[in-house]
């Protein structure tokens, strides 16, 4: 991990779960963190006591202008970018047959339009500042399988994170078009206990903590550069049979 000794890492979605666990984590080993959501006090609030540097940031990821301004400012006062965690999403339990068009276009939004221009902005200023970084997209095991449970199959959200695969794997051909060294890596979680899923799912199904798979990030980020982890499945034991 030492070559990222004091770098930067964009984590979107560090109000809760998985981004607020990874942002700390990459704290702990001294990687300055630059976190987005919309919740900004929540961020402040549990980030107070940490050790390390967090700049907490209030962005609505559905929305460009505010990511743009969040890469300018970045640009401006940080220079540079080194990693970026593509980790912030949603859910929906309606039905995809029952939905309305402008909740279509928000799980899109989130989960695959945001993910996409943060990675643009990001690139833009890694290949300014000829940095070999690393981007982490955080899709699900619901973007590899479809399931059914509770009587939803979560509408848009595995349209969005099957579109999310697709994107890291172009980037990852545009980025070697280009010749420029930074890897990208795409984890599939199995059930996560956050806020996300339905809630009633811990009663009945075997789960990760947020923390197990940001063990599995911190392993990938310091692979060596000539290492590349290009998709990592982290589920709990005895899910399998779900993913069958
Ligand atoms: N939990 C699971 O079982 C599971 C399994 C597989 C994959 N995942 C994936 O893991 C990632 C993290 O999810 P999580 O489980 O940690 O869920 P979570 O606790 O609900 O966290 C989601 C994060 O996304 C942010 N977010 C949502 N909409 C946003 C928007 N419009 N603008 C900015 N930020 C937004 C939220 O911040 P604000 O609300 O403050 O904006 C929050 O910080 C997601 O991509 C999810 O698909 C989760």
């Amino acid at each position: 991990m030492d070559r990222w000794n004091n770098k930067i890492a964009v984590v979107t979605g560090a109000s809760s779960g998985i981004g607020e666990a990874l942002a700390k984590a990459l704290m702990k080993k001294n990687i300055k963190v630059v976190g987005l959501a919309r919740r900004i006090e929540k961020m402040k609030i549990n980030f107070n006591k940490e050790q390390g540097v967090f700049y907490p940031i209030k962005c609505d990821l559905s929305k460009e202008d505010e990511i743009i301004n969040v890469f300018q400012w970045i640009e401006k006062n940080l220079k540079s970018i080194h990693i970026l965690v593509n980790n912030a999403g949603i859910i929906s339990e309606n039905l995809c047959i029952e939905s309305t068009t402008e909740h279509i276009k928000r799980t899109i939004d989130v989960n695959l339009i945001a993910p996409t221009i943060c990675t643009r902005e990001a690139v833009k200023i890694m290949r300014k500042n000829n940095v070999a970084g690393h981007i982490i997209n955080i899709n699900s095991i619901l973007g590899q399988n479809i399931l059914f449970f509770n009587n939803t199959a979560f509408d848009m959200y595995s349209p969005s994170k099957f579109a999310l695969k697709a994107m890291s794997q172009v980037v990852e051909l545009e980025l070697e078009h280009v010749k420029n060294k930074t890897k990208i890596t795409t984890i599939y979680p199995g059930l996560v206990k956050t806020e996300l899923p339905p809630q009633e799912s811990f009663n009945v199904l075997p789960y990760l903590n947020a923390e197990d798979v940001c063990d599995s990030i911190i392993h990938i980020l310091s692979t060596p550069p000539h290492v590349q982890i290009k998709e990592l499945t982290i589920v709990p034991l005895s899910s399998s049979i779900l993913l069958r």
